[in-house]
């Protein structure tokens, strides 16, 4: 039995004042998704290979699914209210009037979909046709907030087509010609798979820091998403930010606020925008993230093994790291930080960490500028 001490309030402004109520996914019925244009995929040493699609082992959700309900427990003795999605048939194939898709993917990362920004839950439009309905996982909440709390604004992106003109003819064809150096030089162009044909954006691109926004472009939100974003909260300023990075998506593990005037950078994503001075000229400290304990990823993972850096803040002086990950531990000790050691990494290949597994509903705390001095052009 959930313990609801915390009464509906949809409130956000950025990533560390005080947490008060939190969504946690589920590993439910994740599929390793039928083949799409947006994504590619192979886990040879699984079998997943030439378009071979399927659940995940009962065993690897099982293991994920206990990580996640541990965590739920800890948060809410902690009093936080904790809610969690409601899982549907990911099996089943789906179509829209533009497209068939052989199966659906699942629902473990809400902060993919979500992104909450005051009194606002925006859905995002996301742009693999595997995740196009998995908005319907959180509508049973959506609903309920917006019975229980009058000041709630309930709103979702354009549904995006997602036909063949959304992405790029023969992208993959081109990249998988290219050498590992050229790769790293395609990189700095930035023009991954989406057109600019509609606005497209995953919430996980988002990263919130009061009137400031930062959005990632990659493989997932392309500049006419941005764009949409920055018209959709005109009160915010929104920077569009790339960095050196193949096939990036989602920044949760690229920079990582802590606090007011304290922020985690990524050593090996460089920006390609004048990232650091702008945080600098504003006297925030940046922290380099250490390097994770894991040499490689955890089988069937297509996140990288920067997830040690992908946390969830409690509060300006407490926040839950992955147990593993001493590194990120002493790092924020020594940043005067109360660590919670969370094991998280058997949720690792259902689509991420404490941050991707999280989405905010509310958190204390009030609309405030970081940042007053900008930078022009940025
Ligand atoms: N591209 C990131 C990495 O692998 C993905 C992190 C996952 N984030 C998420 N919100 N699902 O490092």
């Amino acid at each position: 039995m959930i313990k609801e001490t915390q009464k509906t309030i949809v409130s956000s402004w950025n990533e560390w004042d005080p947490l008060k109520h939190v969504i946690v996914g589920r590993a439910d019925g994740t599929m390793i998704q039928a083949p799409e244009i947006a994504v590619q995929r192979e886990w040879p040493e699984q079998g997943y290979t030439g378009g071979k699609y399927g659940p995940y082992p009962k065993e690897m959700i099982d293991k994920a699914n206990e990580q996640m309900d541990n965590f739920a427990s800890m948060l809410e003795k902690r009093g936080i209210r904790v809610d969690r999605p409601t899982p549907i048939d990911f099996s089943q194939k789906v179509q829209t009037p533009d497209w068939e898709q052989d199966s659906m993917f699942g629902c473990m990362p809400p902060r993919d979909l979500l992104l909450t920004i005051g009194n606002e839950m925006l859905e995002a439009t996301m742009s693999y046709r595997s995740r196009w309905f998995e908005y319907l996982c959180f509508r049973p909440l959506l609903e309920k907030y917006f019975e229980e709390d009058p000041n709630f604004k309930w709103e979702a992106a354009p549904k995006p087509r997602l036909s063949e003109k959304t992405y790029k003819k023969g992208f993959w064809e081109k990249w998988n010609t290219l050498s590992e150096e050229e790769k790293w030089e395609e990189s700095t162009k930035s023009e991954w798979i989406p057109t600019e044909v509609e606005p497209l954006f995953d919430a996980a691109d988002v990263v919130r820091c009061g009137k400031d926004l930062f959005v990632q472009k990659s493989m997932v939100t392309n500049q006419s998403g941005i764009d949409w974003l920055q018209r959709h909260y005109p009160d915010h300023r929104v920077h569009t930010v790339r960095y050196k990075e193949l096939l990036p998506w989602h920044m949760d593990t690229t920079i990582v606020p802590l606090r007011p005037g304290l922020v985690m950078f990524n050593p090996g994503r460089p920006a390609l925008e004048p990232q650091r001075e702008f945080f600098e000229k504003n006297n925030w400290k940046i922290l380099e993230a250490p390097k994770s304990v894991l040499t490689k990823k955890r089988p069937m993972t297509f996140c990288s093994i920067w997830l040690n850096i992908n946390l969830l803040v409690l509060d300006p002086k407490t926040v839950c790291v992955e147990a593993s990950e001493t590194p990120v531990i002493e790092l924020l000790d020594k940043n005067g930080f109360e660590v919670i050691p969370v094991p998280f990494y058997e949720v690792s290949p259902f689509g991420g960490g404490l941050h991707c597994g999280t989405a905010d509903v509310y958190r204390e705390g009030t609309f405030e500028d970081y940042f007053p001095k900008q930078m022009s052009g940025f």
